[in-house]
């Protein structure tokens, strides 16, 4: 199994360039059976995230690969076979997003229900929700959700205790474009990827209102082309390498990002007391005098601070000049990272859907397991400050979100190389 072996203490200088995505380029390629046409996706990160959805796309009859370019295509090549098995839907949680497509095109489509995720818990109530609002004769059978019948356009309510739901609603738009009849969706999450899918099912052909706001109005239509998409930056793997060089102390320049989908992750930033310099397309950070200022942080649907950036965040403050505390409003229990993060020497104690870290004068590395996506990200982040060595553990986490980071870091300076132990 894979780990990364990182010597703390490198300054980091340079350019470093954001990918494509994954959670734009996730929902558009699940979006594959709708199309008559071929999709192609320009800038799609090489992930294995990725890599899971194609493999699942291939057992319900969509063709599609990946060419040395990086583009990525799909297209239906045999609608027959509609199941997605429970065997690959488990490992990749998006992939549970085939049912809304599958289902408005094929009036059939049986897609398993996704497994648990260590970053808490996360039903489906919501999707399967929207597509019954829609007409769909929704049944659970061993496992998989069955879904049948012809797509109606209809009013959804789709937000909960939590805000909105982000692959529900894009779960439910895909159905509502090919519905007959408007649909309105109300409570709809309005994450960047979540308006890139809306931009290109509009490209497809789809009638969609409202892009960009919790209120999406659909005209449905009786069909739907392919299309070539560019997907936007990945502003999750941007906000990662901007705290790569803010922990480290560093000048860095992280390019090819949309500062204007970073607003609540740039407001953090400033309460921190960072050195940062905000481009059209880039974000620089300077060294600073003394340690960052404490701060409080609390996720919450776009425009709030994205979960998906609270563990990176974690270990900034884990080394600021007094006490932060970080609540976590989506995933309650996504604070696995604390453990691990507190063997590297950070002060961090639980109180509820609150982590409370009392900031250190420095971390040191240790042997750590990562156990998400972004509580690995969290982790190599640390590891880069923490005096001597730092082993992450069990990395094929990290490659499901981050298109070969240990290479970007060492463009950068950092002394982390990927060994097999
Ligand atoms: C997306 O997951 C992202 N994944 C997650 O990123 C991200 O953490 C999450 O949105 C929140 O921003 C992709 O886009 C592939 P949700 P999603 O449905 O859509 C509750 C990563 O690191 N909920 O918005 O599955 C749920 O329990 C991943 O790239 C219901 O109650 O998340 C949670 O509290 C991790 N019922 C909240 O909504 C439902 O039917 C947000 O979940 C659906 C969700």
């Amino acid at each position: 199994m894979d780990k990364f072996r990182i010597v703390g203490g490198k300054k980091l200088s340079g350019t470093v360039r954001v990918s494509g995505a994954k959670n734009a380029v996730l929902p558009i390629l699940a979006a594959a059976p709708l199309l008559d046409g071929r999709m192609e996706i320009t800038n799609a990160p090489h992930l294995s995230d990725i890599a899971t959805l194609m493999r699942i796309l291939s057992t319900v009859g969509v063709k599609c690969d990946r060419e040395h370019s990086g583009r990525v295509w799909a297209e239906v090549s045999d609608p027959r076979s509609s199941t997605a098995p429970y065997s690959l839907v488990r490992t990749m949680r998006a992939s549970f997003n085939l049912l809304g497509p599958m289902w408005a095109r094929r009036g059939y489509a049986k897609v398993s229900l996704p497994g648990g995720c260590n970053i808490g818990h996360r039903p489906v109530d919501l999707h399967l929700k929207g597509l019954r609002a829609l007409g769909a004769r929704i049944r659970v059978e061993g496992g998989y959700v069955v879904a049948e019948g012809e797509p109606v356009g209809g009013r959804i309510y789709l937000g909960g205790s939590f805000g909105s739901t982000v692959l529900g609603t894009c779960n439910v738009l895909c159905a509502a474009v090919l519905a007959k009849g408007d649909t309105t969706i109300e409570g709809a999450a309005m994450e960047p990827e979540v308006q890139d899918l809306c931009h290109f099912l509009i490209a497809c052909g789809a009638e969609i209102e409202g892009v960009g706001s919790h209120l999406l109005r659909v005209h449905g239509v009786k069909e739907l082309k392919g299309a070539s998409w560019k997907v936007i930056p990945d502003r999750i793997e941007a906000a990662t390498l901007v705290i790569a060089g803010l922990i480290t102390n560093s000048e860095i320049l992280v390019e090819g990002l949309r500062p204007e989908h970073l607003s609540a992750v740039l407001d953090r930033f400033d309460a921190a007391g960072v050195r940062i310099e905000v481009g059209e397309d880039s974000i620089r950070t300077l060294p600073r005098e003394g340690r960052i200022r404490p701060l409080d942080l609390t996720t919450y649907p776009y425009p709030g601070f994205p979960t998906d950036m609270q563990a990176q965040f974690m270990a900034l403050l884990t080394l600021a000049d007094g006490i932060s505390v970080v609540t976590e409003r989506i995933y309650p229990e996504r604070f696995i990272h604390a453990a691990e993060l507190t063997r590297m020497g950070a002060l961090i104690r639980r109180e509820g859907a609150s982590a409370v870290i009392q900031g250190v004068e420095r971390l040191s590395g240790a042997p750590v397991m990562a156990s998400d996506l972004r509580a690995s990200a969290a982790l190599v982040l640390a590891g880069l400050v923490a005096e001597g060595i730092t082993l992450v553990d069990r990395v094929y986490h990290i490659d499901r979100g981050y298109e070969r980071i240990e290479e970007k870091l060492r463009s950068l300076g950092a002394d982390v190389e990927r060994v097999q132990e």
